[in-house]
């Protein structure tokens, strides 16, 4: 069955849930008190100058940092009270889609997106690359999900950015991940190219109730493709709230004003 989500009733636990969290490096404090949550099926925008924050938000979320004060509870445990082999799994149900598609360029779409199902698959069947046809049905539709079927057998590096973007976002999809985290994942793409990546991330999201948190860097994006805007300000959340309540000049002001 289909998990539909409605992203403006939240009946569910929250996928993500930071409460006051700041992170300092050195003397630098790169988010002071952050607090936000991502439900099931909704997508959650960060919005922020350079250097506000949002890259640092990830690094939180996905582990690879410790915070300095507060929780990050995702599907509704502290990661500072799990241990290695559970945040190891916490990670797994987590799908990251970056800048720079993070794609093996020699190795075709299929074997891409068969990647994201390493952490379903017994170890020696990943070495021997002997994914059983299960798999391989998994990641094929995938591909197709996100328009990709055609371009299954060909090499990752001879897609065009868009595409490369749209395997990433198969590969979470075969990775079953419930919660995507999406750094600037359009940055390096024209603006249909942009558009068409953002559109396939938002119907995946509420199609299959995956929570997921997207930074970027266009507020007009940001209005049309999020449920929520989470806007940073030298580490600070300035503007929280449905994307359909924000105008486009008060986006523009948290920009103006960095
Ligand atoms: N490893 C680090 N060591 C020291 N300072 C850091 C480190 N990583 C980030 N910072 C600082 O933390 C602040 C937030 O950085 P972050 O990368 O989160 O911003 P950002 O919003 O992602 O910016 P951008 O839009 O340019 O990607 C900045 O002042 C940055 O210089
Ligand atoms: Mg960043």
């Amino acid at each position: 069955m289909t998990l539909v989500a409605d992203p403006t009733l939240h009946p569910t636990t929250p996928v993500l849930d930071l409460i006051g969290v700041t992170k300092r490096y050195g003397g630098t404090t790169a988010i002071r008190e952050v607090s936000l949550t991502v439900h099931p099926g909704e997508v959650v925008v960060l919005l922020g100058p350079s250097g506000a924050g949002k890259s640092t938000i990830f690094r939180c979320v996905s582990g690879l940092v410790s915070t300095d004060a507060g929780q990050v509870r995702a599907f509704g445990r502290d990661l500072n009270t799990l241990s290695r082999r559970e945040l190891d799994l916490q990670r797994r149900a987590i799908g990251l889609i970056f800048q720079q598609f993070n794609l093996t360029g020699r190795m075709n779409a299929l074997g891409n997106v068969l990647a994201g199902r390493l952490g379903h698959v017994a170890t020696w069947r990943v070495l021997l690359r002997a994914f059983p046809q299960s798999d391989r049905q998994i990641a094929l539709a995938a591909l197709d999900r996100v328009g990709l079927i055609d371009k299954a057998y060909q090499r990752a590096d001879s897609l065009s950015g868009g595409q490369q973007q749209r395997v990433a976002i198969a590969r979470v999809l075969a990775q079953q991940s419930r919660l995507i985290l999406a750094d600037e994942p359009v940055a390096s793409l024209d603006p249909a190219a942009a558009e068409n990546v953002l559109s396939v991330l938002r119907e995946v999201a509420h199609e299959r109730g995956i929570a997921v948190l997207c930074s970027l860097h266009q507020t007009d994006l940001a209005r049309r493709f999020a449920d929520r805007i989470v806007a940073l300000r030298a580490g600070v959340v300035v503007m929280n709230r449905p994307a359909h309540t924000v105008q486009g000049p008060e986006i523009d002001t948290i920009y103006r004003a960095a």
